[in-house]
């Protein structure tokens, strides 16, 4: 298949009760590990790209290595730009063969957020790219993205529905509790505004920082309308683990292919984990 836009399947993930997972590209073992998961699981899926790891692969072989990806697995997949900072980075993305694109305008005041988020959905929809807002700030670091907890600040409910309803976005980042990287103890997930905004409009809730998360949080956003969770940190964490323990018990190894098979195949094993558990397994 070739990469499609995320309105493919998320309109269909709300209305059915799974959530379709966006798993971070971070290197070719990422690309294949994820496709390998989905081809088994008969699962669609987004490859977020953040543009910290743009700059480390370069635009052309994201494309590539997402169009033969998606080819191979024969699955629905969205190349989708994850908290893309500026109009410009969301054009360079669409230009190169993104299929969707995140504008986070969540540091900009709310109005600003509206009137930027719209400028991108115009384009974006005009050749049939779809795009992700987002809404309230969430914690923790990713790449560029860096906020600490104390400035993490939740989306207000009403704020949300009217953001959606004048930006038309496909997809709605709202802050939640959620946070990226690891938690230090359970996030605490604000489950009533999931569920008011969600009743309140059409396009489902992403829900960032889904690593981490435990099982029956996750299951209950799905229930009230979560559509999209982003995971990053959980596959790169087994993918390390595996690598520094075959490195720390094998000083003599110098193939990287014995050592990054192996940390594929970790990524490949969390991807099938989360793709069970958003419920979006056979629903390619
Ligand atoms: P985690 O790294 O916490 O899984 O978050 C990923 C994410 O939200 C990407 O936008």
């Amino acid at each position: 298949m070739s990469l499609v836009p995320m309105t493919e399947f998320l309109p269909r993930a709300k209305k059915e009760g799974f959530a379709v997972g966006q798993f971070n590209m971070n290197n070719l073992e990422f690309v294949q590990g994820i496709a390998a998961a989905a081809k088994e699981e008969q699962s669609p899926f987004i490859f977020g790209v953040s543009e910290g790891a743009m700059r480390y692969m370069g635009i052309e072989y994201v494309v590539a290595m997402a169009r033969i990806a998606a080819q191979e697995s024969g699955v629905p997949v969205a190349l989708h730009l994850d908290h893309g900072s500026s109009f410009e980075v969301a054009m360079k993305c669409i230009q190169a063969g993104f299929s969707s694109v995140m504008f986070d305008g969540s540091h900009y005041p709310y109005e600003e957020n509206i009137r930027l988020t719209r400028e991108v959905v115009k384009a974006a929809h005009a050749v049939g790219v779809s795009v992700e807002g987002e809404l309230g700030t969430i914690g923790g670091v990713e790449d560029d993205v860096q906020v600490d907890e104390a400035d993490a600040a939740l989306a207000k409910p009403e704020e949300a529905i009217r953001f959606w309803e004048e930006t038309q976005v496909d997809a709605m980042a709202v802050a939640v509790g959620t946070a990226h990287g690891m938690y230090k103890g359970e996030p605490k997930i604000r489950f009533d505004i999931i569920e008011e905004v969600s009743r309140n409009i059409e396009a489902p809730i992403v829900l960032h920082g889904g690593s981490g998360v435990p099982d029956e949080s996750i299951q209950k956003a799905v229930q009230l309308g979560v559509g999209k969770i982003n995971v990053n940190t959980e596959s790169q964490v087994a993918c390390t683990q595996v690598v520094r323990d075959l490195l720390g018990e094998n000083p003599d190894m110098i193939d990287p292919r014995k050592y990054l098979g192996p940390g594929r195949d970790a990524i490949k094993e969390t991807v099938k984990g989360k793709m069970r558990l958003f419920n979006s397994s056979g629903k390619a």
